[in-house]
Parts: C-alpha cells; structure tokens; sequence
C-alpha cells in the first residue's frame, strides 16, 4: 500500500517511520511511503503555504493553491489516491474506518496547521478525519496515526506472533486483561485458567473478560458490538453481578 503525505514539516516523519513495525513493513516493500512538501507546490518567490483569515480573527490559514497543486501533482505521478484531510472537525477515526482505509490502493494525507485550512480544499478531499476531541498544533501526528493503525492491519505487515483479530476493538469489544511471567508479582498471581492449558476454557475466560472491561469502561460500545447469543446471556450475568457488587459498596461505605 502506498501512504502521501502532504505536509510543510515532513521532518516530523522521520523517526517514526524509521522504527519497528513500520520500518520493517517499509524494508519489505508492504507499505511505501512519500513525503511531499507542500512549500514545493507554492509559486511565488517567498513560498508561502498560509495568509491571514478573511474576516479577521487570530490564526494563519494555509491557502488553497499549494495544496491543491500538491493532491493534483501527486495522482498524476502516482495515480488516484483516496484523500484524507486531517482536522479537529473531520469524522472520528475509528477501528472500522481504519479496517476500511486499509482496503485502499493509495492514501494521501493532507496536515493542516496553524488556524485551519482553506475551506474551498474540500472540494478536493474525500473524507476529513480527526484522530480525537482535542486540538493538535498540526495534522502530522493524526497522519502518523492513521499511517500506524492502517499499516499494522496491512497483510504481513504483524509476524504470526499478533493477530489483530485478538486487537481491542477488532471484535468490538476491548481486550480484557493480559500477564505473562512471572507467574507472581508484588503478590499478585496470575489467573489460574490461564495456566491450565485448557485452550477451549481460556477462549471463553477471555471473551468473558473482553466482555466485562468493556461494560466496566466503555458500555457505550456493547450495543455496536457483533454479541453471539452466549455474549448476551454473560453480559447479562455480568451486569447483574456488576449491580450486586455496587450494592454491596454502597452499604459499606
Ligand atoms: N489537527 C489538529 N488537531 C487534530 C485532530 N484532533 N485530529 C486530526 N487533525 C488535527
């Protein structure tokens, strides 16, 4: 898969893309990616990429044409891309937008700065995304994002050591809780199922597990989530157990 990312600081890139998974995915030829930077695409003698905004108010906009230039001039060389501005305003990023992006061909990535960007670059973007409810100085970290979360699901790009099928969220749900040695720490054990080589018994720990921290911590997911008739019934149990549990508390405290 090929990732463009259209940028005035594509120095922010560099160690990023030159560390584990993504670089290995890189040295391996399953995901290419271009650095272009937007000033390249500018035409007058200062290389200008932002002006003040039209009505006022505090901020620099970065203008239209450099980046419209630079979405222009990268699919004439490369061939269409799927163009993705990010910013505070685009569609929340989620694991199923993520799963979709990775069926592309090509993404390009638009980093926006400063005040915002030109409204009328729109008309050349296919979806604009934001990686969260909070204010970045830019969009290059959001682009790093979505290059890390859509490179990883990309195929081989994980050893056979992770399945992003056992990910947080793949399913729906988040992942319950996961140990590895030693067997006791600061005098916690691991669960006991989980040492009894029962693979049947550790699948339905497990599920039950994803089921439990995700009504713990982000209830709001259930109702999306893909439940098979057994889920409902723990889900059930679990919530009443859960209410039990808050009795009890409220009674003692
Ligand atoms: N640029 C600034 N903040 C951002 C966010 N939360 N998501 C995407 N792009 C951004």
């Amino acid at each position: 898969m090929e990732f463009h990312i259209l940028t005035v600081f594509p120095e922010m890139f560099a160690s990023p893309l030159q560390a584990s998974v993504l670089q290995r995915a890189q040295v391996r030829g399953l995901l290419r990616v271009y650095l272009h930077n937007i000033r390249d695409f500018t035409r007058d003698r200062h290389r200008v990429t932002d002006d003040y905004a039209y009505g006022g108010g505090p901020g620099m906009i970065m203008k239209p044409g450099p980046i419209v230039s630079g979405i222009q001039a990268v699919q004439e060389r490369f061939g269409r891309a799927y163009v993705i501005l990010l910013s505070p305003q685009g569609i929340l990023l989620t694991q199923r937008l993520v799963k979709n992006l990775a069926q592309q061909e090509r993404l390009l990535l638009i980093c926006g700065r400063y005040g915002g960007v030109d409204a009328r670059v729109q008309a050349y973007v296919d979806a604009e995304v934001s990686i969260g409810d909070y204010v970045l100085t830019g969009g290059e970290l959001p682009a790093l994002v979505v290059l890390d979360a859509v490179g990883r699901l990309l195929p081989n790009v994980l050893g056979d050591e992770h399945s992003v099928t056992e990910d947080s969220l793949f399913h729906g749900l988040l992942q319950g809780p996961v140990y590895t040695r030693p067997e006791e720490f600061a005098g916690m054990r691991v669960p006991a199922i989980l040492r009894s080589g029962n693979h049947a018994a550790i699948a339905v720990w497990r599920r039950r597990q994803a089921l439990l921290t995700t009504l713990r911590r982000r209830p709001e997911l259930l109702p999306q989530a893909p439940l098979t008739p057994q889920d409902l019934a723990t889900l059930q149990a679990l919530q009443t157990q859960e209410a039990l549990q808050e009795q009890a508390t409220e009674h003692t405290s």
